[in-house]
């Protein structure tokens, strides 16, 4: 009973702005990018130490007062609900990513401190979405993102609710160094509601080794870690996984993060696959 209504905001004027970016590059050797920051955020800090000591929040939609956790953790998962249907609606490869792919391996549920989620991209689409005929040129996903979706607000309707999503991409995607620390985040899917957000990051293959991919936040991947990717349920959510997660995860987080029942003041309880906080009363 999902339905979806797609209104497109995306202008003439977004592509006159991609046209004059590409014109008008910065020359990538420049140490460090004096470029700004695109995606900014105001966090609102939580008493409690059992969650997250901060909450993400997009500036351009902040609420005047914080979420309650409860409030966020609704926003997290209406999130990552629309987000998956409507970019595997719309053709897009993309993946649980970082503490979230972490939460995933911790019984398939985003960590009761976690405040934010991470997903990735395929740096490439075999043909535009929704076309009959496949085209066999690869096609650069920002790329197609920014000219077909940039500023697109979505609206989802699950039973009770409409939400509503801008999906905005940062225009300094066109600039692939890692370099770029205040524009790793390739772009976000924001709940214009609440500001909560998805951080999206695309991978980037090396031009000298196509095997090899990494993401402007300067994580890297051999092709076989990521790809095929793995389908899998997070949340109640249908979600793709890298292939090997555990080697990514390990990578990232070492080998600790996937044994140690222990985080974060909460310990993990294998019965019911969920963690627990340590004791009652320590907030
Ligand atoms: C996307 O749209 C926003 C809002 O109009 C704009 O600020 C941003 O530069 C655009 N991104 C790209 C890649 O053009």
């Amino acid at each position: 009973m999902r339905t979806r209504i797609l209104l497109r905001i995306s202008s003439v004027f977004t592509l006159c702005l991609l046209l004059y970016r590409l014109m008008h590059l910065t020359p990538q050797h420049l140490e460090p990018l004096p470029l700004p920051q695109y995606f900014t955020e105001v966090d609102f800090r939580f008493e409690s130490r059992l969650i997250g000591a901060v909450s993400h929040i997009d500036t351009r939609f902040s609420p005047t007062k914080a979420l309650s956790i409860d409030q966020v953790h609704h926003a997290l998962i209406n999130l990552l609900k629309s987000y998956f249907f409507i970019m595997k609606d719309l053709g897009f490869e993309t993946w649980l990513a970082h503490g979230t792919l972490l939460g995933w391996h911790w019984g398939g549920r985003i960590f009761p401190w976690d405040t934010d989620i991470d997903v990735q991209m395929s740096p490439d689409v075999a043909s535009p979405p929704h076309t009959i005929v496949t085209v066999l040129s690869h096609v650069d996903v920002l790329a197609l993102l920014a000219t077909d979706y940039n500023a697109t607000v979505f609206q989802y309707l699950d039973e009770e609710e409409i939400h509503t999503y801008l999906l905005d991409i940062n225009p300094h995607y066109l600039i692939t160094s890692t370099q770029d620390l205040s524009n790793k985040i390739d772009a976000r899917w924001i709940d214009i509601q609440s500001g909560k957000y998805i951080d999206i990051t695309a991978l980037r293959r090396r031009d000298l080794d196509p095997n090899v991919l990494y993401c402007k936040d300067g994580h890297e991947y051999m092709d076989e870690d990521i790809y095929p990717l793995q389908v899998s349920v997070f949340e109640g959510i249908d979600v793709k996984i890298p292939s090997k997660s555990e080697v990514v995860l390990v990578t990232e987080y070492g080998k600790n993060a996937l044994t140690s029942k222990n985080h974060h003041w909460y310990i993990f309880d294998d019965y019911s696959q969920t963690w627990m906080p340590e004791q009652q009363n320590n907030g």
